[in-house]
């Protein structure tokens, strides 16, 4: 039986985002700002954080996929789905539920940098960074977290949980 243990609220959510978006309101406050939203996770976080942005952006979303199911990130991405925006000369910032390995993140970085951008940065909520296996720079992290495997608040394992509200550690007992 999976166990669900309580890792941020909604309350707790709620300010991360929130203080998230009045860092890239600030920083983007005369730039053409595109927000790229990483399917399927970020959708949730996405949608909350341009509700809390006091500029106006763009919106786009990309599909990447690695290899293999389950619990661990494997090592082989591809996109699965391209932006359609038009991103030259435009300040791009991916939007992410959760840096792993950080493997997902570099490939968009790169595929996104080759479309001429004016630069590319990426806002991830979560960051599990003790296992870290690429040099991806995370310009602004939610919260920091321990290994394990979080679902929730638009976080799946095998597509469900997404709908919770909350964000949980998932154990298997
Ligand atoms: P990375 O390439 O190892 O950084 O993995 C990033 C992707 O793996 C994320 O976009 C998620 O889809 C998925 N992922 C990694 N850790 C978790 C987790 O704890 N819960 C849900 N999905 C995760």
């Amino acid at each position: 039986m999976p166990i669900l243990s309580p890792v941020l609220n909604k309350d707790e959510i709620e300010a991360i985002v929130t203080g998230i978006a009045e860092n890239i309101s600030f920083d983007y406050r005369s730039k053409n700002l595109v927000l790229i939203g990483v399917l399927k996770g970020a959708f949730v976080f996405l949608a909350d954080l341009i509700r809390h942005l006091t500029i106006d952006v763009e919106i786009d979303f990309i599909g990447a996929a690695s290899y293999g199911a389950g619990t661990v990130s494997s090592e082989q991405v591809r996109i699965t789905s391209d932006i359609t925006i038009d991103v030259a000369g435009k300040d791009v910032l991916v939007v992410e539920d959760i840096v792993d390995t950080g493997l997902t993140l570099g490939f968009i970085r790169d595929h996104l940098a080759a479309k001429a951008p004016n630069s590319v940065r990426i806002c991830a909520l979560l960051d599990k960074h003790e296992r870290r296996q690429e040099n991806t720079h995370v310009d602004y992290v939610g919260h920091g977290v321990q290994e394990g495997f979080l679902v929730g608040y638009g976080l799946d394992h095998a597509e469900r949980y997404r709908q919770l509200p909350a964000i949980y550690h998932l154990k298997s007992e």
